[in-house]
């Protein structure tokens, strides 16, 4: 039997100053032609509460434990937008007490007194996109901010009273040494953050940088090395690894993150956002995402024209849906509750659990299945093992 997961809520804001030339999210650049503008803040809350509206029969009477604003740029948005978004959100789902509230901000667009007003609109959580405090670096990258930039925008934070917040750095970069690596780890880390995401970077189609990839970027064994390095670094400040890429504090896990990794709920709202909710009457799990270009989402926000798609996840699918998730938090998951995640027996991996351990990949704790370091290090083939077969 599929059981009712937790459930967070997810909203896109899909626009950045400049696109990252690395970068395949689903942001897009405001600025046509040369020219100031910005972009419709406005109209796009009213889209988004007519998204959700149109969402809510998947939800009737669930409690939404986390919401993320991810983009793109949500800084980009002012406090009013934020808080009027808010506002009409939890008129219509109840937040659960204490609900974790992230936005993702990027430095350049850090201004004085924003920060008071996210906090005010019931942010409780900040993730900045820095990605290196090496100037260089930021400007192979395509940066809008630098390195001072970047340390002013945390403390305009900490000093409007956020103690809870991530810092995202990416390494392998354009020319970046193992020292270069080491040195943006140590500028994180006396930032006093509570999270810190550490990527590598990747080449991803259809970006300028695969295009034309830039020179210098550091090997496979290069760019392992400075994940291992780094990783010994942030645990001995502190941060533990916990997810491939997310190292925290005690206790400052992202609870947002955390319930995508373990199969749990989500609306997507939002342009191109995904959702994913298991409906217990039909004892179904039904994926769903938004029309991806803001201006076709403005359009038709509140309409079926704004689905982009929705799909069932049938048996055969969810072994492998939700081991591409829980595979790459290194506390693994518990037999019971891919049970109730996946409404599928625990016989129904038995093969594929035999074969991971055979390889070393996997071990079996209790009621845990948990990664081995050897299994950490090649997740995605350990994942593989879980395609299309529920026996
Ligand atoms: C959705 S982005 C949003 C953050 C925000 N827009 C910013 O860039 O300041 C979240 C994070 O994903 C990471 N990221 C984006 N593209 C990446 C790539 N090609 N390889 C590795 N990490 C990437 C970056 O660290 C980025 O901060
Ligand atoms: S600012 Fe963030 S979302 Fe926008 S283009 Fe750059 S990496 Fe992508």
């Amino acid at each position: 039997m599929l059981a009712t997961p937790p459930l967070s809520l997810y909203v896109h804001l899909p626009w950045c100053v400049r696109k990252c030339p690395y970068c395949d999210f689903n942001s897009h650049e405001y600025r046509g032609d040369g020219g100031r503008g910005e972009p419709p803040f406005a109209a796009y809350v009213d889209a988004l509460v007519a998204d959700l509206d149109h969402d809510l029969p998947l939800a009737w009477g669930r409690t939404v434990q986390t919401v993320f604003f991810g983009g793109g740029t949500p800084s980009l948005f002012p406090p009013e937008a934020i808080d009027a978004f808010l506002r009409q959100a939890s008129a219509r789902l109840r937040f659960a007490p204490g609900c974790e509230i992230t936005l993702e901000t990027n430095p350049g667009t850090a201004e004085h007194g924003r920060f008071e007003g996210y906090r005010a609109a019931g942010v409780n959580r900040l993730s900045f996109g820095i990605q290196s405090f090496d100037d260089g670096c930021l400007q192979r990258l395509g940066r809008i901010h630098d390195s001072r930039e970047a340390e002013t925008a945390v403390k305009l934070a900490r000093d409007a009273g956020f103690d809870n917040f991530n810092l995202d750095l990416m390494y392998a970069l354009p020319q970046q040494t193992q020292a270069m690596a080491e040195r943006d780890i140590e500028r994180a880390i006396a930032l006093e953050p509570a999270h810190i995401s550490h990527y590598q970077l990747t080449l991803e189609p259809n970006t300028v940088f695969t295009a034309r990839p830039p020179a210098g970027i550091p090997d496979h064994d290069a760019a392992w090395d400075m994940q291992e390095r780094c990783q010994a670094l942030l645990a001995d400040a502190g941060y533990a690894q916990y997810e491939v890429s997310a190292y925290a504090r005690p206790d400052r896990q992202c609870a947002h993150n955390l319930n995508y990794w373990r199969f749990g709920d989500y609306l997507g709202i939002g342009a191109g956002a995904h959702g994913k909710l298991t409906l217990g009457s039909e004892q179904a799990i039904l994926r769903r995402w938004k029309a991806k270009h803001p201006g076709a989402y403005l359009a038709s926000a509140g309409s079926d024209a704004a689905i982009g798609g929705d799909e069932r996840i049938g048996p055969e699918r969810r072994p492998f849906d939700y081991m591409l998730n829980a595979l790459r938090l290194n506390a693994g998951f518990a037999l019971t509750e891919f049970e109730a995640r996946t409404g599928l027996p625990r016989s129904a991996i038995t093969t594929q659990l035999a074969t991971a351990r055979a390889q070393g990949w996997l071990q079996a704790d209790g009621g845990r299945i948990v990664p081995t370091e050897l299994g950490r290090r090649f997740t995605n083939d350990v994942i593989e093992l879980f395609l299309g077969n529920a026996d």
